[in-house]
């Protein structure tokens, strides 16, 4: 089974090529400290309408260091995906290893046992200009394959999906996720919690 100190000692690992729309080539791979600079262009271009779906603690240098400063010292595996032509990050796709005491609470409302043995978390965010076609349907089984080799079976909504973001709700049912029900977020938001089985 790998382990995120695997992952952090060789950052290659698991690393994926892909080709997008018009054949431009990408990989995913893991956040690496050097990515510093590129994922604050990444946080920084994001629009205000895509921050108000993906929410991130900032979208400047600081934020991104604080991103690289955790590789390997939490719970988080971030995977970018990096367009190779350009070199840009054009997308963040986030797992947490951790569960939070409310998400076990809602869960388990809802008729859930999620456990850290068999359940982690998990937040896409692709740039604005990428959104909408298909990339994260194509990135999303290699997220899921990761997820397997770290041991894990589930997958939930890391902080849930807000009630009126039609497009992720379309993306997540098309990709096999279950609506567990709704919830209010952070600030009063009309959220709704998602689970994905990957047995
Ligand atoms: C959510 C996200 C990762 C999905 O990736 P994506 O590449 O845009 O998704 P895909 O193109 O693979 O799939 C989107 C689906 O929604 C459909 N769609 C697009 N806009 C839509 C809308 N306004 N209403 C309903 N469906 C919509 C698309 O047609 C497609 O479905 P189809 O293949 O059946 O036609 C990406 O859009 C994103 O980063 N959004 C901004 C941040 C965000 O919302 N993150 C999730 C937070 S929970």
């Amino acid at each position: 089974m790998l382990t995120l100190t695997d992952i952090a000692g060789d950052p290659l690992v698991p690393t994926s090529r892909l080709r997008l729309r018009d054949g431009v080539k990408a990989a995913l791979r893991p956040l690496v400290h050097a990515d510093a600079e590129r994922l604050a262009g990444f946080l920084d271009g994001l629009s205000p309408e895509s921050r108000r779906l993906s929410t991130f603690d900032g979208y400047d240098l600081a934020a991104a260091r604080a991103l690289c400063d955790a590789i390997a010292r939490y719970d988080k595996l971030r995977l970018v995906l990096e367009d190779e032509s350009s070199g840009r990050i054009v997308g963040l796709f986030e797992l947490s290893l951790a569960l939070t005491a409310g998400d076990i609470a809602r869960y388990r409302a809802a008729g859930i046992h999620l456990t850290e043995r068999t359940d982690c978390r998990f937040g896409p965010t692709l740039a604005d200009a990428y959104q909408g076609s298909g990339v994260g349907s194509l990135v999303l089984p290699i997220v899921m394959e990761a997820v397997r080799r770290l041991g894990r079976a589930r997958v939930i909504l890391w902080g849930g999906v807000l009630a009126d973001n039609a497009r992720a709700l379309r993306f997540y049912q098309k990709n096999g996720f279950q609506l567990v029900g709704p919830f209010i977020g952070p600030g009063g938001t009309s959220s709704l919690d998602m689970i994905l089985s990957l047995t």
